[in-house]
C-alpha cells in the first residue's frame, strides 16, 4: 500500500511517499480502506516533534482523522460487518468512562501510525460507524475537532437551550462547536479576525459575531451582547492571548473550556476572579468511542454538514499542511484518497 511515513527526522521536510506492506487484520481486529482523512493542527505540531516523546519513534504514518470501508474481519469480530463506513477513533483505547492515561497514551498519527495510508488495521473497538448522510470527506472531520466540540459543549459543559456560547476563531473546532450550540438550542457569538469570516460564520447560525482585531476588548463586548451577565460557556481555543477576554465575557458559575493554545500557552493570568465568579476551567481533551456514537446520532438527527474548506490529493499532503499552518481557512482542510 501507498504510505506518508515521518522518517530520519521530525520535521515536516522529512515527509515522505512510501510503498509499505498491505496489513493484515489480527484477531478481534478490522481491515479499513481508507478513502479520506482531515488535518488538525496537533498533526502538524507531531510534525515538528511538538509532544516529545509521547509522539513515539520513527517511522511514523501521520494524521490522527479519517474514514474508510471495513474490507477485512479478524477472527472474532461481531461488532461489524464487511462494507462498514467507520472512523478510527483518535484514542483507539478510550471506549468509554473518564480520561485516564492507560486510554490515552495511544493516538492515531503519534504514537501509533495514522491515516496517511491506503490501508489500516485496528482493533474492532476502536473504530465507529459514521453518519451514512456524510460524503467520506465530511465523515473524516468527525474524530478530532468534532468530538472536542461535543465533549466541551455536550458531555463536560451539558449546554442546554437558551444558553449563550461564545465560540472563538473559525477553525474546525469552533465551527463544529457553532454547530452543535445552535442544534442544542444555544445563542452563539463568534469571534474572528476577519469580518468576511463572520458573515460567513452568521450563515451557518451565528446569532452575534466580533472582529477580535478590531474589537480587541471583545470580552466586554461579548458580555454585553449576552446581557451584561456575560457567556454561558466559552470554547477556548486560543490560550495565551484570549483568556483574559475570555473572563471577562464568562458569566458567573459559567464554564470555559479550554481546548487550544493557538496564540500561546502561558500566561499571568489574575486567579482571584475565576475563584470569587465560581468560574469553571474546564480542560478537553478530544473524547471517547461513546461520546463520537452519541455525536453521530446528533449529527444525523440534525442532518449536520461539516464545513470543509478544501479538499486535497492524497499525494499533496505537504500542500494541504501549508494551507492549513496558513491559517486562512474556514473550517476542515481534507485529504481525498485514491480510489
Ligand atoms: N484539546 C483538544 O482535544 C483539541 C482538539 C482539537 C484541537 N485542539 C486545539 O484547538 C485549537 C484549534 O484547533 P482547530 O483544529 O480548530 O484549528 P484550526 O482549524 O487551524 O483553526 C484556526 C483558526 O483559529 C482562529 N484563531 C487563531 N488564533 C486565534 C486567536 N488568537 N484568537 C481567536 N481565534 C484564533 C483563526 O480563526 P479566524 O481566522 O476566524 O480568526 C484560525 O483560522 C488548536 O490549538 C488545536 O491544537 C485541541
Amino acid at each position: 500500500m501507498k504510505a506518508f511515513q515521518l522518517q530520519d527526522d521530525w520535521s515536516i521536510d522529512h515527509l515522505r511517499l512510501v510503498e509499505r506492506p498491505d496489513p493484515t487484520p489480527g484477531p478481534g481486529q478490522v481491515l479499513i480502506r481508507l478513502s479520506a482523512a482531515s488535518l488538525n493542527y496537533r498533526d502538524l505540531f507531531v510534525l515538528r516533534r511538538g509532544y516529545g516523546a509521547a509522539t513515539g519513534t520513527l517511522p511514523l504514518v501521520p494524521v490522527s482523522d479519517g474514514v474508510g470501508e471495513v474490507v477485512a474481519l479478524g477472527a472474532g469480530v461481531e461488532r461489524l460487518a464487511i462494507g462498514d463506513r467507520v472512523c478510527p477513533m483518535f484514542f483507539p483505547d478510550w471506549i468509554g468512562g473518564e480520561p485516564r492515561l492507560a486510554r490515552m497514551a495511544r493516538i492515531l498519527g503519534g504514537p501509533v501510525d495514522g491515516t496517511m495510508a491506503g490501508l489500516m488495521a485496528i482493533g474492532a473497538e476502536s473504530v465507529a460507524r459514521v453518519p451514512p448522510h456524510l460524503s467520506d470527506v465530511e465523515a473524516a472531520t468527525l474524530p478530532c475537532a468534532a468530538l472536542t466540540a461535543w465533549r466541551a459543549l455536550v458531555t463536560e459543559g451539558r449546554v442546554k437551550a437558551g444558553d449563550t456560547v461564545l465560540v472563538q476563531g473559525t477553525g474546525g473546532v469552533s465551527l463544529f462547536a457553532l454547530q452543535f450550540a445552535k442544534a442544542l438550542g444555544a445563542r452563539v457569538i463568534a469571534t474572528s479576525s476577519s469580518d468576511a469570516k463572520l458573515e460567513r460564520a452568521r450563515t451557518l447560525g451565528a446569532d452575534a459575531g466580533i472582529n477580535y482585531r478590531t474589537t480587541p476588548e471583545w470580552g466586554k463586548a461579548a458580555r454585553e451582547i449576552a446581557g451584561g451577565d456575560g457567556v454561558d460557556h466559552v470554547v477556548e481555543v486560543g490560550g495565551e492571548q484570549t483568556l483574559t477576554q475570555s473572563l471577562r465575557a464568562v458569566r458567573v458559575g459559567g464554564t470555559l473550556s479550554l481546548i487550544g493554545v493557538l496564540s500561546g500557552g502561558k500566561m499571568d493570568v489574575r486567579l482571584g476572579p475565576v475563584v470569587t465568579r465560581a468560574v469553571r476551567m474546564q480542560g478537553v481533551t478530544v473524547g471517547c468511542r461513546d461520546d463520537f456514537e452519541a455525536m453521530v446520532r446528533a449529527v444525523e438527527q440534525h442532518r449536520l454538514q461539516p464545513i470543509v474548506d478544501r479538499v486535497f490529493a492524497f499525494e499533496d499532503l505537504r500542500a494541504a499542511l501549508d494551507h492549513l499552518a496558513s491559517g486562512t481557512q474556514f473550517g476542515k482542510v481534507c485529504i481525498r484518497h485514491a480510489a
